[in-house]
């Protein structure tokens, strides 16, 4: 068994560990992005996709230039849960077989990755704080803004998906 290599015996260690696992999740949602816009049938679910995708390139950019600014390189640390949601989200588009049953299940999967990408920010720009990186922090509160809208307009957009769904076959 592979043993946790990274010496983590600061918080300053474990911030940046997270960035560079952050740059991992990033990357991977720009190659799962697509693939939930291709798929969704709502117009303003793909357009939130789309958007959001844009948001994404800002934000693999915003870690990259922490990382280098901090480090010198901006290297990923593999994120190991967007392989999961991926799967899971395959999973939902292969068995639904209505549209917007698909759309409700791209919006709930989509949801999954907001969250999980509020928590892991979260912690990070709030070491940025204690570490004394203000400028870090104040990058990575413009990122959780975005991610946390994405959030709020699937939502907005479930409310009125959810219905077609529910009334599907
Ligand atoms: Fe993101
Ligand atoms: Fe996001």
């Amino acid at each position: 068994m592979k043993v946790f290599s990274a010496n983590l015996d600061n918080l300053r260690k474990l911030y940046f560990n997270q960035l560079q696992m952050l740059l991992s999740t990033e990357q991977q949602i720009t190659v799962a992005l697509p693939k939930m816009i291709d798929k969704a049938m709502d117009v303003q679910l793909k357009q939130a996709f789309q958007s959001h995708m844009q948001e994404t390139n800002e934000q693999v950019k915003r870690l990259e230039q922490i990382l280098k600014s901090a480090t010198g390189q901006a290297e990923p640390v593999k994120c190991k849960v967007m392989p999961a949601l991926v799967t899971e989200t395959e999973d939902m588009m292969k068995d639904a077989a209505d549209d917007s049953v698909r759309d409700a299940a791209l919006i709930s999967a989509g949801q999954r990755v907001e969250h999980y990408e509020i928590a892991c920010y979260g912690a990070v720009r709030r070491w940025a704080q204690l570490l004394g990186e203000r400028q870090h922090a104040e990058l990575l509160d413009k990122t959780i803004h975005e991610e946390s809208h994405a959030d709020k307009l699937l939502t907005e957009i479930a409310e009125r998906v959810n219905p077609y769904a529910e009334k599907a076959a």
